[in-house]
């Protein structure tokens, strides 16, 4: 349903910007330009919810704006329910409902449904069922109470409901949605995540953009994570915690932090990496062969005549994968 070929996108940084980073050196094409997306290829099949992951300024949104038509790529093209991105972007547009990250874009004064209806009627939905579709989609959202207020005085949770109404208004094959639960209850966080399953089972395209590891992990078939505008990572989540770790995570809480002995840990060839927790000097270790390599390490430490204040085990996080992959500290 969706599928991209080479995609990037190049931004110049403003002169102020760039005056401002300058101190010393002569100014190269790199300080003039931010490769915000760097050629990415991927596609979402049918009845497939993919996940986008990425530190803060990775490219993510900027390449969903790209798949939406909203601004154009640098580089690359592709083909959205059978509709080149670029030479057919009318009809990709017909194609998606995207739900944007920040929500500007409905009317203050107006009220929820009166800006529904609004939109409902961009999209040329006969009255009578756009009215019943409306009063279906504020139903399912949780909304009808807040239905008659205006759209100022909702909330920022009630906003993005609202958003998400007017992203499936015309049920359309391909959804795109940029942190779609960042500001939702736990409540209604669940029941989005449920919806999302939902559409999936009906056969829709989803492409999300997320923060949230849990929500990842729980709705995503594949997940790709991004980096400075490139994909590092694309797989099942399951497929990428096994790579992390076959057999788990071993927590070892030290008495003290002795580099030595760490050294002599990570060498092990069972072991896939080690990352430590600053303030509790619990040391993170990504091992195959479970057993085998935790009786190893205990003894290690023996030998090393290392306290150990804490064991304990556990299974490796898309967490673990996210830090692992873009070099974030575990907390
Ligand atoms: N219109 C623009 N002009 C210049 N630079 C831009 C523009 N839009 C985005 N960028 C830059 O492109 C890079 C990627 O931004 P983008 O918004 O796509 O990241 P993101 O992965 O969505 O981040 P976040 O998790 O914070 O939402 C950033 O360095 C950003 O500053
Ligand atoms: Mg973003």
């Amino acid at each position: 349903m969706i599928e991209i070929t080479q995609i990037s996108k190049t931004f110049s940084r403003s002169a102020r910007v760039r005056a401002f980073a300058r101190g010393s050196h002569i100014e190269t094409e790199e300080d003039r330009v931010v490769r915000a997306v760097d050629g990415v290829t991927f596609e979402v099949r049918q009845g497939e919810i993919f996940g986008l992951l990425g530190p803060n300024g990775a490219g993510k949104t900027t390449l969903l704006k790209i798949i939406c038509t909203l601004i154009l790529p640098t580089e690359g093209g592709g083909i959205v329910n059978g509709f080149d991105l670029l030479r057919e972007d009318r009809r990709v547009r017909e194609s998606i409902g995207f739900l944007p990250s920040t929500e500007r874009s409905f009317y203050y004064r107006l009220t929820g449904r009166q800006n529904l209806t609004f939109f409902g009627l961009l999209y040329n939905i006969p009255k009578a069922r756009l009215k019943r579709r409306i009063s279906e989609l504020l139903k399912l959202m949780g909304l009808e109470e807040k239905a008659e207020e205006k759209y100022m005085k909702y909330s920022s949770g009630e906003k993005q409901k609202l958003a998400l109404a007017r992203c499936i208004l015309v049920d359309p094959p391909v959804l795109i949605l940029d942190e779609p639960t960042v500001s939702l209850d736990p409540t209604a966080a669940r029941s989005f995540r449920q919806f999302v399953l939902s559409l999936k089972k009906r056969g829709k395209a989803i492409l999300l953009a997320t923060h949230n590891m849990y929500e990842a992990d729980k709705l995503c078939d594949r997940v790709a994570i991004m980096d400075s505008g490139k994909v590092v990572a694309l797989d099942a989540p399951s497929t990428l915690k096994r790579k992390l770790a076959s057999d788990g995570v071993m927590l070892l809480t030290l008495a003290e932090e002795r580099k030595t002995l760490i050294e002599k840990l990570r060498a092990l060839r069972t072991v896939i990496e080690i990352r430590r927790e600053k303030e509790t000097n619990c040391y993170h270790i990504f091992i195959r062969d479970g057993k085998k390599t935790a009786e190893r390490v205990l003894k290690i430490c023996s030998e090393y005549g290392m306290i150990i204040r804490h064991i304990a085990f556990k299974e490796p996080t898309l967490e673990d994968v996210f830090f692992s992959i873009t070099g974030g500290k575990i907390e």
